[in-house]
């Protein structure tokens, strides 16, 4: 086959088949909800939910894993629309987990982008970088010895620095390790040397070599375990190969797109990508068996962000009937064949987004009372002049000029449409005004010019972006801090704290109700979290009794167990699971004493007589239906 035939379908199909030869195990995508990982929203990489594992906790399916992650990033949300960014993306990834490391890694990357088996890339279009070394790791020249035993030729191999070539940790701790990518050239006659600087060489695939933990301290040291952690994103890969220009021109999203312009009045080529690449990430999280609902607080946060910015933009390509939930019904027939989730969860998703486009339909209109009554304050600038403003073809740039020219003090009249200083002043919509708009009925700076064009009046777009800016400046901050705050800590505590999570898990259901069943967790240093299934508050005495449930197993000095099974016999033995079909063939399985059962990844404590005292600080409601716990131990 020609690689520029390939679908994005095959080329998962054969790096499953080539690593299933290389003794891989192929496992399904984890959730895209990080489990007991406060740090991090979504799942940011394919290496994320393996992280237990790289740092040594046994692998159920062994120690060669391959699978398609799906993957969530809204760090560069603003890009989306390009040709290359995305908020949501399959991510390719075979691991080592503690067993091959830099030779075969490198070995079986280059076999299967070359040979003519596999994709068949000519190794004249590739190039790669390795990690050039500094005080916590040294320069990289076993790779780059690999390469070119390959037949990549030293001009085709870049050492680059830290920013470039050392992966990790996703958070401010955690595995980590020097990497070496992998580039494909996309332009034509492909020269000789490689330019790390020319954006015609496009990373594919990342090989990382996982042999460091960094501490809190900074320290980078020595992994238990050496890993090789890749990864390559199947939407770049595909256009790449299929000679395309853009990701959004693969089949992964020309459907998509055809769907947007056959429902909207006039096609924008950014809104309609914007619109299939954002309905796309929030179809898969509403896909999720988490059963992520649209709100204003985290993941249902972002959710929520992701619907209105398509629905706006389908806005302004004058879609004007709800349209989310048929285009994601495209969305869920290309993927719901990988991803049978989609299928299972489809009544949900489609009506979350009908009733999320109703909810921001109706913020809309009490946002366009709310502004009735700021346009009414204004006195529009006589129907002749504004005309004559707004018939100059330079209109815009006018307008413009003429807020530069108040901020400097200048005279700002209109000399052309004759329009003096304080007409300006009495027509204009001011930036702070449209800002409380937008902040308390999330309304968008497009209507206001709309109605301010329609009354003859001016907004003052200017100061409105600057508002705006200080705005997000204040809240990427706070997002900053949640993203970068490191992966899911496996500290002495947590560890307690992930152990008395089962014990309540158990003792709510010997207690309260045998019915009672997982819905989430949540656990820091401090405390866990933990969310069940029940219709009705807990007692106080309730909670007297559960606390000391727990308390009686701790004291009791139970040992923990862990071994392996079956996703059948684990059932079979009363297991506790909360989503067995992301498990796979074989699963772990935790038993501590003959009191609780759980299918889990652990790590745990070797004997509750470690944990210490149990005690509930809070119960209250997340939603319809599940209560939270929040509980410490001292
Ligand atoms: N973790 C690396 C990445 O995200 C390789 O999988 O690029």
């Amino acid at each position: 086959m020609k690689p520029e035939n390939i679908t994005a379908g095959e080329i998962k199909k054969k790096y499953f088949e080539f690593f299933r030869e290389k003794g891989h195990k192929i496992i399904k995508s984890e959730s895209l909800i990080p489990e007991h990982d406060p740090t991090v929203l979504f799942t940011t990489a394919g290496m994320h939910p393996l992280v237990p594992f790289i740092l040594g906790q046994p692998h159920p399916m062994g120690k060669r894993i391959a699978d398609a992650q799906k993957c969530v990033r809204t760090g560069d949300i603003d890009s989306v629309g390009d040709d290359t960014h995305l908020t949501f993306f399959e991510m390719l990834g075979n691991w080592s987990l503690g067993d091959y490391f830099k030779k075969e890694a490198i070995e079986w990357s280059f076999e299967f982008l070359t040979s003519e088996k596999w994709l068949g890339i000519p190794i004249e279009k590739l190039a790669v970088t390795c990690f050039e070394g500094n005080s916590d790791a040294p320069r990289d020249e076993e790779s780059a010895e690999i390469w070119m035993k390959l037949g990549i030729p030293s001009e085709r191999i870049r050492f680059l620095p830290k920013e470039d070539n050392f992966w990790g940790p996703a958070g401010q701790t955690g595995p980590c390790g020097p990497c070496s990518e992998m580039f494909y050239w996309k332009g034509e006659n492909t020269p000789k040397e490689f330019d790390t600087k020319d954006k015609r060489w496009v990373e594919i695939w990342n090989d990382v070599f996982m042999a460091y933990n960094k501490t809190k301290e900074g320290k980078y040291e020595m992994l238990k375990q050496k890993n090789v952690d890749t990864g390559m994103g199947l939407e770049r890969t595909t256009a790449m190969l299929q000679g395309k220009k853009s990701i959004y021109d693969t089949e992964l999203f020309k459907p998509i797109l055809e769907k947007i312009k056959n429902i909207s009045e006039k096609y924008e080529d950014r809104s309609a990508r914007i619109i299939a690449d954002h309905l796309k990430a929030a179809t898969f999280i509403l896909g999720d068996d988490k059963r992520i609902i649209p709100s204003n607080v985290e993941q249902g946060y972002i959710l929520r962000r992701l619907i209105r910015r398509a629905i706006r933009h389908g806005r302004e390509m004058g879609i004007k009937e709800n349209f989310t939930a048929e285009i994601s019904e495209k969305i869920i027939e290309i993927y719901e064949k990988d991803y049978e989730e989609l299928s299972k969860n489809k009544k949900f998703i489609l009506s979350q987004f009908e009733e999320e486009e109703d909810r921001f339909k109706k913020v809309i209109s009490d946002g366009i009372k709310a502004a009735e009554t700021v346009f009414k304050e204004k006195t529009p600038i006589p129907a002749e002049k504004y005309a004559k403003l707004m018939q100059a073809p330079n209109h815009e740039q006018t307008i413009e000029e003429i807020w530069t020219r108040k901020s400097q003090g200048k005279a700002y009249e209109i000399k052309e449409a004759e329009i003096t200083e304080s007409e300006i002043d009495k027509a204009t919509i001011t930036g702070k005004e449209g800002f409380l708009l937008y902040q308390s009925y999330g309304f968008p700076e497009e209507l206001i010019i709309e109605i301010a064009t329609e009354k003859n009046l001016l907004f003052h777009r200017a100061e409105y972006a600057k508002e705006l800016e200080k705005h997000q400046e204040t809240s990427r901050v706070g997002a900053e801090k949640k993203f970068k705050s490191g992966l899911a800590d496996t500290s002495e505590q947590t560890t307690k704290l992930h152990t008395a999570t089962h014990l309540l898990n158990e003792a709510l259901r010997k207690i309260i109700d045998k019915n009672i069943k997982q819905k989430g967790s949540n656990i820091t240093p401090e405390r866990l979290r933990f969310d069940f299934n029940l219709e009705r508050k807990l007692t106080p005495e309730e909670i007297k009794k559960v606390e000391d449930e727990v308390n009686n197993q701790i004291k009791k000095g139970l040992n923990v167990e862990r071994s392996e099974m079956n996703v059948d016999e684990a059932k079979k033995l009363g297991a506790q699971a909360l989503f067995t079909e992301k498990y796979g063939d074989r699963v772990s399985v935790y038993k501590i004493g003959n009191y609780s059962l759980e299918v889990c990844t652990g790590p745990h404590v070797k004997n509750t007589s470690e944990l210490g005292e149990f005690k509930i600080i809070k119960e209250e409601a997340v939603s319809a239906g599940v209560r939270r716990i929040k509980a410490t131990l001292k």
